[in-house]
């Protein structure tokens, strides 16, 4: 922390008189106060001299100079802090000689401990992520990784929570292959619906809300339906698609399945048109270094009970395809009212 001239002046200023202070304060009390040998003088009776003060009747104080190994003692604090001060930051804003500062020793061992930490990792830079997935001792620490990282938003289970995709289902904004989700968590994401509410006024979103909501099989009013699907063709299938089915270029979601980002329910999907959404996935490559970010794409890609499900063999038939538009097994990312464990396929945890 830098301060100002003014200030540093004054506590350079401080800190060496009061060093002096001490100093001449251990002279005061050391010098010789009677004798010539610095000794104290017997008084006449032979008892020690007294300096005369005296407190609750009777504590008298004898007039001793200071033992030498304290005296001693204290001036190699004095010096000690004098060659501290030289060598080390402490008066105002000189560094001192050697320039340490704390930040630098920071960053040096952090540099250090992320060394040590890739080094022990190094075995996942050769592996491709496929393989990574199928490791069940390389699953297990990024499941550490997880929990510490993705927990947060994704939840312990990686299941997700409202505005927070379910990572377990089979279902992606962005897509499924190795690269997209390394990608996805390298990179991060940033998912932009646009508010509508405006362009389309009150009796507009109700409709293609109504629209939205009959594309996955729901009821809404006929007429709404058929006026929403103008508005759909003409504000939405841009990003959604002619069909709603999504794209996963943008990350605009599939609307025609039963996997929902932001809720399901009419209102909820009222909202999302009128205000928009605006949903981030940070970007963990820098943060993380390309091992960790390359496990955790493996786990994320472990969990599914897509292909590369750990001892996969038994998903590989029941992997459901969303290509068609019909999950074999609905699943819902999250929405309000429903609890996560309605999903039906089991949580392929490591
Ligand atoms: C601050 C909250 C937050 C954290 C932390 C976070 N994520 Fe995300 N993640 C999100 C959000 C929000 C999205 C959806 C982005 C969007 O809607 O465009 C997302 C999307 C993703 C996706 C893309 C899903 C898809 O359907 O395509 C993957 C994969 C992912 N996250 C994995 C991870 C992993 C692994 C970690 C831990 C390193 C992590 N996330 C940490 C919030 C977070
Ligand atoms: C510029 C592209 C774009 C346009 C135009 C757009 N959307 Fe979106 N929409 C998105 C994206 C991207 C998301 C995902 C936001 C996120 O990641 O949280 C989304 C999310 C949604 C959702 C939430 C889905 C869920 O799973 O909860 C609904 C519903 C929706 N859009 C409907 C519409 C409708 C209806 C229109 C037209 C009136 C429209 N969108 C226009 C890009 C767009």
């Amino acid at each position: 922390m830098i301060m100002t001239k003014g200030a540093s002046l004054f506590i350079i200023v401080f800190t060496l008189v009061n060093i002096l202070a001490c100093a001449w304060l251990m002279w005061w009390t050391a010098r010789d106060r009677s004798t010539p040998t610095g000794e104290a003088a017997p008084a006449a009776d032979g008892t020690v001299e007294k300096t005369g003060h005296v407190w609750d009747g009777d504590l008298e104080e004898y007039n001793n100079p200071l033992p030498r190994w304290w005296l001693g003692l204290f001036i190699i604090t004095i010096l000690f802090a004098l060659v501290y001060l030289a060598i080390f930051p402490g008066l105002g804003n000189f560094t001192g000689i050697r320039g340490w500062s704390q930040v630098d020793q920071y960053e040096k061992q952090v540099a250090i401990a992320r060394e040590k930490l890739e080094a022990r990792l190094a075995f996942v830079k050769d592996q491709p992520l496929e393989a990574l997935a199928r490791d069940a001792a390389a699953m297990s620490t990024a499941k550490n990784l997880f929990a510490a990282n993705c927990s947060t938003c994704h939840g312990s289970d990686a299941r997700g929570a409202r505005g927070f995709p379910n990572l377990t289902d089979d279902d992606w904004l962005y897509g499924s292959d190795p690269d997209t989700i390394y990608a996805s968590i390298a990179h991060g994401r940033h998912g932009i619906m646009p508010a509508l509410g405006s362009a389309l006024g009150e009796a507009g979103v109700n409709e293609v809300a109504s629209y939205v909501v009959s594309l996955s099989g729901g009821k809404a009013p006929e007429d709404w339906i058929a006026a929403g699907k103008q508005h759909f063709e003409m504000l939405c299938a841009a990003c959604h698609g002619m069909d709603g089915r999504g794209n996963t270029a943008l990350g605009a979601p599939n609307l025609t399945d039963d996997v929902w980002l932001h809720g399901r329910d009419f209102d909820s999907i009222r909202a999302t048109i009128t205000h928009g959404r605006d949903n981030q996935m940070p970007a963990h490559l820098e943060l993380l270094g390309e091992a960790k970010v390359k496990l955790l794409a493996a786990y994320v890609m472990s969990l599914g009970s897509e292909r590369w499900a750990l001892g996969s063999g038994q998903n590989e038939a029941s992997a459901s395809s969303d290509a068609d538009g019909e999950a074999t097994t609905p699943t819902l990312r999250s929405s309000s009212g429903e609890q996560p464990s309605a999903q039906s396929p089991e949580p392929n945890t490591t």
